[in-house]
């Protein structure tokens, strides 16, 4: 019959995926031994940052054409499409961290990886200022450091909430949440006290206040519940967003069935309500349409509601006044070049600001991609002596031109949107289904950035179905 090829034919994909997994981890643990360098004459490429944008600008160079140094006070690459997963264990945070170390092995040339926070860059004389007053010489600077989370000023905000922005973020939660559910249990169900306790609000309909809360009500439906359902019962978990609805960046369509998905799986959506102060367990939002002030009280507070600019970006800008004057992020021309240090500085990612381009982990990779084919032609370029053929080598190198590959959101209960481009013109939109959701967890294992990674968050997604979240 029909089915017999079918079968035999998926199984021999599916054996040669997992081979084809095998070698890659297999590769990935036993890099090729560094030739031994002596004396080098290279030039000096500096990468602020292991991020993504850093991260693989260092996986698709040639590492052994420049004397590469990494900085950043991070000692790990965190995939942060599943880090609103990791504070509920839908994945642990390990299998979403990679060590730097690890990372720098991969290529053919050694790199130098320094676990400190830049704190300045003087662009005239070429150097990073880094903690301990160092100072690292540069050729060329790749300014990747991301962005930090925006507060607006808004008072009490960061006294009293928690982010979800890097690795430590999810533990901090995961350990909130485990101690407000302890206590809790101590308190007489139904309470005021227990359910104030209990009440969890995001605030940020952006995706990352989405799958923060999309994780959240699926922790306390599918776990809570399960050993303690009069303490799931006293759970909510609210989401506050100022604007009139949520996920700005997908149609309304998508946007509304996002919504309705929340509101059914018992999410409290709270539109049109702008934060406006946190005092203590209180945060008091403003109804954008009647003006009027609410007080909502919680046991946890978690904002989400965009990027702000880190003090070393804001401090170069501040250095090239002239041509850095947009407070959102570095202004960069069509070639990734910093405007006032171009040749010299390129900037790349979250901490950048440019038209058509959002901050998102896909700009980042395709910017760090685009710079390690740039780079090397540029290194062609330096060690050549014909004019001509370096003229004609310098107008290879095209402008950066992002290809938007869609956006992808986890709403709960095995649910996501997606609007995935294939191409310019193949696009399509699936959500609200299984099948969206299957589709959200194959893209974004296609995204990780090592195999080891991929494999522990494929194993972490299996375990939560036979075992559950801890
Ligand atoms: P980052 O990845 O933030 O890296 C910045 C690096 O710079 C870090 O290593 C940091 O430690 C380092 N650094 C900071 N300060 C300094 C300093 N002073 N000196 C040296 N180094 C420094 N995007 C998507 O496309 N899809 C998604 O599904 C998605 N999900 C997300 C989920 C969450 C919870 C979050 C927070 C973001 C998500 N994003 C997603 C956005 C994406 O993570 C960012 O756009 C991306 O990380 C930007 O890359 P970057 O390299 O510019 O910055
Ligand atoms: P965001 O900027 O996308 O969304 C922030 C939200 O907070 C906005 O809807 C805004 O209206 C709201 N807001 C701002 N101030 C507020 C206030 N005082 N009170 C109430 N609401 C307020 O930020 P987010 O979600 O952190 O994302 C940052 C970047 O990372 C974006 O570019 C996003 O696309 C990307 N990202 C992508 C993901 C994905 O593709 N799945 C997941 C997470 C982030």
């Amino acid at each position: 019959s029909i089915l017999k090829p079918i079968f035999y034919g998926s199984l021999l994909a599916a054996t040669a995926a997992v081979g084809y997994g095998v070698y890659g981890l297999y590769k990935e643990q036993h890099p090729a031994p560094l030739p031994v360098e002596t004396q080098s004459n290279k030039k000096k490429l500096v990468i602020l940052g292991t991020g993504w944008a850093s991260i693989t600008l260092l996986k698709s160079i040639d590492t052994s054409l420049y004397d590469i140094t990494v900085i950043s006070p991070r000692d790990h690459f965190l995939f942060t499409p599943l880090l609103p997963s990791a504070p509920v264990s839908t994945v642990a945070v390990e299998s979403i961290k990679e060590d730097v170390s690890t990372l720098i092995r991969q290529g053919s040339g050694k790199v130098t990886f320094l676990q400190k926070e830049a704190l300045d860059v003087d662009p005239q004389n070429k150097k990073v200022i880094v903690e301990g007053d160092k100072a690292v010489d540069y050729d060329i600077l790749v300014f990747s450091v991301g962005a930090q989370p925006n507060t607006f000023g808004i008072p009490g905000v960061y006294e009293n909430a928690l982010f979800m922005k890097e690795a430590n973020d999810a533990v901090i939660l995961k350990a909130k949440l485990k101690e407000n559910l302890q206590k809790a249990t101590e308190l007489p169900a139904g309470s005021q006290e227990r359910k104030d306790l209990l009440s969890m609000i995001v605030v940020g309909g952006g995706p990352t206040g989405v799958e923060t809360a999309a994780e959240l009500q699926d922790y306390i439906s599918e776990e809570v519940a399960k050993w303690n359902p009069e303490l799931a019962a006293d759970c909510q978990i609210h989401l506050v967003e100022g604007l009139g609805n949520i996920l700005g960046m997908f149609d309304q369509k998508m946007y509304t069935l996002a919504q309705d998905h929340l509101k059914k799986n018992g999410v409290a959506l709270k539109l049109n309500a702008m934060a406006q102060k946190v005092v203590g367990n209180t945060i008091t939002v403003k109804d954008s349409k009647t003006q009027e002030l609410v007080d909502m009280k919680f046991g946890i507070l978690i904002w989400a509601t965009g990027n702000g600019t880190r003090p070393v970006t804001a401090k170069l800008m501040s250095r090239l006044p002239e041509t850095q004057n947009n407070r959102r992020g570095l202004l960069i021309n069509q070639k990734l070049e910093l405007l006032g240090a171009e040749g010299s500085i390129y900037a790349l990612g979250d901490c950048t600001f440019h038209k058509g381009l959002v901050p998102t982990a896909q700009v980042a990779h395709q910017e760090g991609e685009y710079l390690a084919k740039v780079l090397e032609t540029r290194h062609i370029i330096d060690n050549t002596d014909n004019d001509a053929v370096k003229a004609s080598l310098a107008k290879t190198i095209k402008d950066f031109d992002y290809f938007n590959q869609g956006a992808l959101c986890y709403i709960g209960g095995e649910s996501a949107i997606n609007d995935i481009k294939m191409s310019k013109k193949i696009e399509f939109k699936l959500g609200g289904s299984f099948l969206s959701f299957k589709v959200w967890q194959c893209a974004y294992l296609a995204m990780a950035v090592t195999w080891r990674t991929r494999f522990l968050i494929a194993c972490d997604w299996i375990k939560v179905h036979i075992v559950g979240r801890q």
